[in-house]
């Protein structure tokens, strides 16, 4: 400082610019409606570039008489800003809280704003609960049945001799000696046959009408052909059941499935576990006879008919190795391809598409 006395001493100085200061910062924490914009005030005030180090720059000045009493003011000042800091916080939480009390209360019912889309049942699921629904219909009860199955239910009581092409046709996964993945649905005729059998013994009558879908497992992969798919089994068990009935139901489910008129047709075929068997044939549905494009049909190659199943009159080894007496007993029993239904049905090319669970693909259904 120069020789002359300041107009004003340097403690009155910093004790006006703390009054002043005092009054501002009140007004700015108060103004402030969000904490960053308090600690942005605060930091206004009290940061290193902030209005108050400009004032303790004075300190300088101050004779070391009065530098007590300055540094006194000094953190007189800072405490009652940091009281006021704390005031405004407080008030700011409790204003939020306020708000966010009395404010329009949240509606957890409305929609998301992300539209996932609507699922819908797979094509394959969405056949099996039709053909499923047919026979119910028709008077057949659904049962369940294992996927993984004893080699006796597949195979041995269904009359496969062991070593039997068929068995070696079908080219099953074992899982051990004797236990294997299922590679039809027929094994459920073994185990409700057998459970009629105990009710014939306790005097019930021998009749049975079962329908049953689900996974069977052969080792093939191709176009058609996956190692996985999926089979509708039928069967009935009465006193004096015949090939009529067999034909009669099948040619039902036909019309229920592919519309009225729809013709059916048995071709003799060989499964160990009926006499005589059959494969079951339906008339085309995807070309006419009479307007020319039966020739050209790609779907049924121009015979006409698409095969869709195997049937036949219940082989009475199998009644015999369920416990039922074939003298007593007869039954006809049938089983189809569900990927099969669901291919011809919408045209699809390739059963793989029917399991990558490509969303593109299962859109269209
Ligand atoms: N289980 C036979 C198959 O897979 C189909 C069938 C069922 C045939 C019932 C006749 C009777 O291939």
């Amino acid at each position: 400082m120069s020789g002359d006395a300041p107009a004003i001493d340097a403690l009155s100085r910093i004790e006006q610019g703390l009054t002043a200061l005092g009054d501002r910062f009140r007004q700015s924490f108060a103004a402030a409606t969000s904490e960053p914009a308090l600690r942005a005030e605060q930091a206004k005030l009290l940061g290193k570039k902030g209005d108050l180090t400009a004032v303790l720059a004075l300190l300088r000045d101050v004779p070391a008489a009065d530098k007590p009493r300055a540094g006194a003011l000094v953190n007189a000042f800072k405490t009652e800003v940091e009281k006021e800091f704390d005031a405004c916080l407080r008030a700011l939480g409790e204003a939020a809280l306020q708000a966010e009390l009395t404010a329009r209360p949240f509606d957890l019912t409305l929609p998301g704003r992300l539209s996932l889309g609507r699922g819908h049942p797979h094509p394959v699921l969405a056949v099996r609960e039709e053909l499923l629904a047919i026979f119910r219909d028709l008077g057949f009860q659904s049962a369940p049945g294992p996927e993984i199955e004893l080699e006796e239910n597949n195979f041995t009581k269904l009359a496969f001799p062991p070593d039997h092409p068929a068995t070696d046709m079908q080219d099953s996964f074992w899982l051990r000696p004797s236990v294997l993945l299922r590679t039809h649905t027929s094994n459920v005729q073994v185990r409700e046959m057998m459970a009629l059998a105990e009710r014939v013994k306790a005097g019930e009558s021998p009749r049975l009408a079962i329908v049953s879908a689900g996974a069977v497992y052969r080792r093939d992969d191709d176009l058609t052909h996956s190692p996985m798919f999926h089979q509708i089994e039928g069967f009935l068990v009465d006193e004096r059941v015949s090939m009529a009935e067999l034909k009669g139901v099948l040619g039902a489910f036909a019309e229920r499935l592919y519309g009225p008129g729809t013709p059916v047709r048995l071709r003799p075929s060989y499964f160990p576990f009926v006499e005589p068997g059959a494969e079951v044939d339906v008339g085309c549905v995807f070309c006419n006879p009479n307007d020319g494009s039966r020739a050209a049909c790609r779907v049924c190659k121009g015979t006409g008919w698409l095969e869709i199943a195997g049937c036949g009159m219940v082989h009475p080894d199998v009644f015999r190795h369920t416990g039922l007496d074939p003298d007593k007993v007869t039954g006809f029993a049938f089983g189809m391809g569900i990927e099969r239904i669901a291919m011809l049905r919408y045209g699809i090319p390739n059963i793989r598409l029917l399991f990558e669970n490509d969303p593109r693909f299962l859109a269209q259904f």
